[in-house]
């Protein structure tokens, strides 16, 4: 087995747990899924996992992501990879040519990954979507700790079965929360353009939908 990066089962579990719940009162802002601590070994390779979702199809002129690194917490953000109608390394010396844009934003996927983790890695790495017509920024972090060896393995099998039906019925939930917000978006914005007209129609449309072009 390569060394490579792993995520510790209860980790796992609270950043699923806390992504449901920031799903759960569906703000104006896209969703932005990224693990909260990744821990990667001293010289491996690891990739650093950002998701997203949206109600709208990703257009490439239009798509806009940035992946910034810091350092410390006070620390200024150093942007090191970005999309803007294609992706752009921007190769800073701290990471020299080590990051590798492994994501497919078609697929809302912006991962990255990092060759060679070194010690001084560690830090926040923050992953800044943006998806019109959507028109909040969505943002996630990620804490990256950097191992010198690999931690003792107790047995974790009934942890990853527990965390593996766990995790399937979060995304069961999160993909229902995403599809009901959706369905509500596009109501509201159908709402919006055939404006005053709807307000009583609008609430006894259980069957047929009032589509009829108004203008
Ligand atoms: C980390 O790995 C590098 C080689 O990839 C090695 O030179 C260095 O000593 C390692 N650091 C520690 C603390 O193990
Ligand atoms: C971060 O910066 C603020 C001022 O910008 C300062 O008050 C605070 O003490 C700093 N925190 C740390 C941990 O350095
Ligand atoms: C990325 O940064 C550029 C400025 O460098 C900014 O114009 C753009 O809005 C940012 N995009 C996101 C998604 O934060």
């Amino acid at each position: 087995m390569s060394p490579e990066a792993w995520l510790p089962q209860p980790t796992l579990l609270l950043t699923g747990l806390s992504l449901l719940l920031s799903l759960a009162p569906t703000g104006l802002g896209m969703e932005v899924m990224a693990p909260a601590t990744i821990n990667a070994l001293n010289g491996s390779s690891v990739k650093l996992s950002c998701t997203f979702n949206s109600c709208y199809k990703v257009e490439n002129k239009q798509f806009s992501l940035n992946w910034t690194y810091q350092e410390c917490r006070n620390c200024s953000e150093e942007l090191f990879l970005q999309f803007r109608t294609k992706i752009m390394n921007k190769q800073l010396d701290r990471f020299g040519n080590r990051v590798e844009f492994t994501g497919n934003p078609a697929k809302y996927d912006v991962s990255f990954t990092l060759k060679n983790v070194q010690l001084e890695d560690e830090g926040t790495y923050n992953c800044y979507v943006l998806n019109p017509p959507d028109r909040h920024r969505g943002h996630a972090s990620i804490s990256l700790k950097v191992l010198t060896k690999e931690p003792p393995k107790h047995d974790s099998t009934v942890a990853v079965i527990v965390g593996a039906s766990v995790g399937g019925f979060l995304a069961v939930v999160i993909l229902v929360l995403m599809v009901v917000k959706c369905v509500r978006r596009k109501k509201q914005q159908r709402l919006n353009t055939d404006d005053q007209k709807t307000e009583e129609e609008g609430k006894t449309d259980g069957e047929g939908n009032p589509d009829e072009g108004t203008k």
